[in-house]
């Protein structure tokens, strides 16, 4: 399997990210290719502030080795130090149908909203279909929201490759289903945007708190409740072992349990889970010089990949291999 994720710094990663992504990401680390890379470019459509962006990339890169992506199993890049990617980019979209973008999540949201779009909103899924077919990838793990991205981009290899004879592979998204849309603390898919993350790294007092605020209904506290309806129980289903998740199960449906107890139940679990990688990431930001050589060093083995696939494809429509 040749394996390929990005993700965006736009800000602190959460559990949606963890449980839906960066999970799969270091499970999959390993196999023949294991790329993965920080979407710098894709967070310019949104975050506009220079010294924002660059520290945010720090900040994701320190999350995703303090998880436990190991670069000597996987390779870890920041999306800029490839420029192979704007080039494919282009001629992605010289073959890109207007409809085929119209119909994008998240250009429709907003544009429902009446914001105004930028061209790079717009073209924001014809980027991402570079960055996975760039490196021949089979595999792309995501979380739900992602799969119509990975849908336009098999769209297009098929019809670059309908177009030009047979030069792209075809990938395919990997997304586990108990953990596609990790809800946030209103019930709704835990996203930035929702104001409603639980981050993966905060300090245990805060976590506590959020985890607290985390939307449950009004059964009174000596009435039986339904796991399978309560976000608090699908948050703790990611962390806990199937025994461990029974034995809550059957606490919430025999009464007597208010959620106040079952969100400390989930607090408890998260701390062991992530409490090793929070001591790890410490630890890290002590030696920023190794976090970024680590980035470069990923770049490079990148770009050699990419740059035998671009010349492929700009041979086939008809450009020389390499530029002069
Ligand atoms: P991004 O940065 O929004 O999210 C990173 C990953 O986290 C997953 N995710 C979730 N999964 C389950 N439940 C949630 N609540 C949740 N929230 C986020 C996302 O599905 C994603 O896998 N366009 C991509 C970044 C990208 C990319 C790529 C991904 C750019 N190029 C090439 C794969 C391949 C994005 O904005 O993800």
């Amino acid at each position: 399997m040749k394996i390929l994720s990005g993700i965006q710094p736009t800000g602190r990663f959460h559990w949606g990210n963890y449980f839906g992504a960066i999970r799969q990401y270091i499970a999959l680390q390993g196999h023949e290719q294991s790329f993965y890379f920080i979407a710098d470019l894709h967070a310019l459509t949104t975050i506009r502030e220079p010294d924002v962006l660059r520290q945010n990339v720090k900040d994701a890169a320190l999350d995703l080795l303090a998880l436990g992506l190991d670069p000597k199993q996987a390779t870890l890049f920041r999306q800029s130090d490839v420029p192979e990617t704007t080039e494919l980019t282009w001629l992605l979209m010289t073959i890109t149908q207007m409809h085929l973008l119209e119909k994008c999540v998240a250009f429709k949201d907003k544009k429902a909203k009446g914001i105004a779009a930028d061209a790079g909103l717009f073209t924001y899924p014809v980027l991402m279909a570079a960055d996975i077919l760039l490196y021949d990838s089979t595999t792309v793990p995501v979380g739900a929201d992602q799969i119509q991205h990975v849908e336009v981009t098999r769209d297009l290899a098929q019809r670059f490759n309908t177009m030009y004879g047979e030069t792209l592979h075809l990938p395919e998204a990997y997304v586990l289903d108990d953990s596609a849309k990790v809800p946030g603390t209103d019930g709704e898919k835990m996203s930035k945007s929702y104001n409603n993350t639980i981050p993966i790294f905060e300090t245990p007092k805060k976590l506590r708190k959020i985890i607290m605020s985390i939307k449950t209904d009004s059964t009174a506290m000596e009435s039986p409740k339904n796991p399978e309806t309560c976000s608090v129980f699908e948050l703790y289903r990611l962390f806990a072992t199937p025994e461990a998740q029974k034995t809550l199960a059957e606490r919430y449906r025999a009464g007597g349990m208010g959620y106040g107890e079952a969100k400390e139940t989930l607090y408890q679990a998260a701390i062991v889970h992530l409490g090793e990688a929070f001591d790890r990431r410490t630890q890290l930001e002590t030696s920023p010089d190794v976090v970024e050589d680590i980035l470069r060093e990923g770049a490079h083995r990148a770009r050699a990949k990419a740059q035998e696939v671009l010349e492929r494809v700009r041979s086939a429509c008809g450009l020389l291999s390499k530029p002069v």
